[in-house]
């Protein structure tokens, strides 16, 4: 690990130069930021959980013919992808009112919204992300308007298969962050999904109890995250039996050498 390359350090993931060119190895950390970065934590097996968990959606997504930046992982907290040039606009889908368009707009948490609502924020940690309009976008140039027009497709998309996924295991998707980035073949550029999907970036609520399975619980310090984000994996059918907490340790020491 220590003698790869490491590209770029972000506050969940770490990024290394992958084994082929146009590859690069994501590794999955177990920190856990909030309010862009202002609270911080640890939570102990994250990263294994959320690369499985972002491994199953992708690989599903791929199956529906969403291009995505994944390949396959690689170990407990490490996904190999093909390495893109992110595009700087930050694509949230919402269906249930919750956090920032509560707020944003006073709208109750817990409102069921009357069409899917995609949203772009610009991706910048200094200025906390900031909800922008498409004509931001364009203006700055910071997509054009048939990588747009792409994103926004993608996105309903997914928000479709996965409000189906999460409904049939008992969840309701109530909104998600997307980041897509530009894959150049030759003459060639597409879009295609990257990052991840995992609860860090949704929040999902169970249907029957109403209780959050995401970060909130960490945003609002309501304790037993790791539990929430392991019973949505469980849900999944994805690491049934693993003590997190074990892999966590190792893991995490072998990042560190
Ligand atoms: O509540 P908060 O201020 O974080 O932002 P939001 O706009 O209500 O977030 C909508 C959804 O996008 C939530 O599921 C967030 O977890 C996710 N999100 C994210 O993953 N990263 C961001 N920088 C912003 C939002």
């Amino acid at each position: 690990m220590s003698r790869r390359n490491k590209i770029y350090e972000g506050k969940a993931k770490v990024l290394f130069e992958g084994p082929e060119p146009g590859t690069i190895i994501q590794y999955f950390k177990d920190d856990a930021t909030a309010f862009n970065a202002e609270k911080k934590g640890t939570l102990a097996g994250k990263g294994v959980v959320n690369n499985h968990i972002s491994e199953y959606i992708f690989t599903a997504l791929a199956d529906i013919g969403v291009p995505t930046h994944f390949i396959e992982r690689t170990s407990m907290r490490e996904q190999l992808v093909k390495a893109v040039e992110i595009i700087p606009v930050e694509v949230i889908v919402r269906n249930i009112a919750a956090g920032g368009i509560s707020k944003r707009l006073g709208i109750d948490e817990g409102t069921p919204l009357p069409r899917p609502i995609v949203e772009f924020c610009y991706k910048s940690d200094e200025l906390g992300d900031p909800l922008i309009a498409e004509e931001h976008v364009l203006a700055f140039g910071w997509a054009d308007e048939i990588e747009l027009e792409e994103m926004t497709h993608y996105a309903l998309r997914i928000n479709d298969f996965l409000s189906g996924l999460f409904a049939g295991i008992g969840i309701k998707l109530v909104d998600f962050k997307l980041e897509f980035g530009r894959l150049y073949e030759g003459e060639d550029c597409i879009t295609i999904l990257a990052d991840e999907i995992s609860p860090d970036g949704c929040r999902l609520w169970d249907m029957k109890t109403g209780e959050k399975l995401d970060k909130d619980r960490f945003r609002r310090d309501l304790g037993g995250e790791m539990e929430a984000y392991q019973e949505v994996a469980r849900r999944l059918g994805i690491l049934p039996n693993a003590d997190i907490t074990e892999i966590a340790d190792h893991q995490n020491k072998g990042q560190k050498q």
